[in-house]
């Protein structure tokens, strides 16, 4: 059973598509309409999914395709050490990538993740987060597109869990 608790909002429904809606158009003037969209699982389906159809309307008309990496660790702090559950179908050789996760922290994950598709032969690789917590960082990397800076508090909703619990909250908020 999903574990109690007082989740404190800190971005509402209506904050995070307004800025979802200016992150697409901003995403589409800088890097273009064409790209290969690449979601890191689980975390990032449901920014994804929104992401996606803004990008629509912004013009854009990507490839989309799924990566599943897990970092193992306790349910709030991850070990640092990224491995791939589930590989893209897609060919990334020549291709503008748009990686996109839910948060950027220690940038382990997105640095991991970068790494392997530039060693494929990508002809860029753009990063988009939908979070960015900045003093959590242990490897130097930084978004090229970011929805919000949040706070160093473990979050919950809009795709991010807490032991797989709580993705399904249209908001995101902090565990109290
Ligand atoms: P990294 O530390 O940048 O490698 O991030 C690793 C992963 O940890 C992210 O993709 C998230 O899935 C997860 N994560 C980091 N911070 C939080 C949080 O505050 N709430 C839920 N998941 C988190
Ligand atoms: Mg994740």
């Amino acid at each position: 059973m999903r574990p109690k608790a007082d989740i404190e909002t800190l971005f509402s429904a209506e904050q995070i598509q307004d800025r979802v809606d200016r992150l697409a158009y901003e995403i589409t003037q800088s890097i273009g309409t064409d790209f290969l969209l690449i979601s890191i699982l689980k975390g990032s389906f449901v920014f994804s999914a929104d992401l996606i159809r803004s990008l629509h309307r912004s013009g854009a008309t990507p490839q989309i395709d799924f990566l599943t990496l897990s970092s193992y660790g306790s349910a709030t702090e991850s070990s640092g050490h990224v491995e791939i559950k589930k590989d893209i179908d897609e060919i990334v050789k020549n291709k503008s990538i748009l990686l996109v996760d839910d948060i950027l922290e220690s940038g382990r994950t997105l640095a991991f993740a970068k790494n392997i598709l530039s060693d494929r032969g990508a002809l860029s690789v753009n990063l988009c987060v939908f979070l960015n917590k900045p003093g959590k960082r242990k490897v130097q990397i930084e978004a090229n597109f970011i929805g919000f800076d949040c706070p160093d508090k473990f979050v919950v909703g809009y795709g991010l869990d807490y032991a797989h619990y709580f993705r399904e909250l249209p908001f995101v908020g902090s565990l109290r």
